[in-house]
């Protein structure tokens, strides 16, 4: 369980202090889909930041199975919303970043080629970030992420750059995986549907500074075509209701 005490982040600018986070409290259970929403800058990012280890400067305490972060003992799947690709890197290299490689040969394990087919990037294994779209440098982010097996998928929108058709692949895509070993994960999304679809449990978010409104558990979820069932309407209009109230 990932426990979240009293959260609190302040970015200190040159004139100005910004409170991100105001006291978020929150206990994330192994092996659930977390899916958190809320209004742009109300602080999402920043929380993902906390919980893999790149920021520290808060205050409150945040542990993992009651222990410190620590990205080095812990194996976190980060996906950036900016991507967080290294540009002077090829796909293949960025891909395999969280992966020991013996030595420099290629050679990819049957889940690593699945992934990187199912994502629809193995042709582009030798090019570098800035010779792909968007959506391409968002689907290596979510390999490099996959790939590593992860105990903590920590997902920062990152299915926003895709067209409809492949966002919605890559959501059947996730929901695969996850089923394979029911990764605990947090997944930050601008969309009440994917917010529905995706999360087992869904968190909303104030505006800035963030608080947490709301921890739902979601009926939704596990529900077999579930976009057409009467429930995700009725759990899509309370949801809209309460992400608006904000
Ligand atoms: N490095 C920084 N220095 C100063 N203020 C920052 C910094 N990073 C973020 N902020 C501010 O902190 C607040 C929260 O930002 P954050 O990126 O966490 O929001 P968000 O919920 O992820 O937004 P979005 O949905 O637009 O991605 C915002 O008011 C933002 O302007
Ligand atoms: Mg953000």
């Amino acid at each position: 369980m990932i426990a979240i005490k009293d959260l609190t982040v302040k970015y200190q600018g040159k004139n100005e202090e910004t409170l991100a986070l105001d006291k978020v409290n929150i206990n994330i259970n192994t092996g659930d889909i977390y899916t958190f929403i809320g209004p742009s800058g109300c602080g999402k990012s920043t929380l993902l930041y906390v919980l893999s280890g790149i920021l520290k400067d808060y205050t409150g305490t945040v542990s993992i199975d009651g222990r410190d972060i620590n990205p080095k003992a812990q194996r976190i799947g980060l996906i950036l919303q900016n991507y967080g690709l290294l540009p002077w890197k090829t796909v293949y290299e960025n891909t395999m970043l969280g992966i020991k490689i013996k030595n420099d040969s290629r050679v990819l394990d049957e889940y690593s080629s699945y992934i990187l087919k199912q994502l629809g990037i193995d042709a582009l294994l030798d090019r570098y970030p800035k010779e792909l779209s968007g959506g391409q440098q968002q689907r290596v982010a979510i390999a490099r992420a996959f790939i590593l097996k992860p105990d903590l998928l920590l997902m920062d929108e990152p299915f926003s750059a895709l067209d409809a058709i492949t966002r919605e692949e890559m959501q059947e895509l996730f929901l695969n995986i996850w089923k394979q070993n029911s990764v605990t994960t947090v997944f930050i999304t601008h969309s009440v549907d994917e917010a529905l679809y995706l999360g087992s449990k869904i968190v909303v978010f104030s505006p800035s500074p963030g608080r947490i409104l709301e921890v739902l558990e979601n009926p939704c979820f596990k529900l077999d075509n579930l976009r057409f069932r009467d429930e995700y309407y009725a759990m899509s209009t309370k949801l809209r209701k309460i992400v608006s109230k904000g």
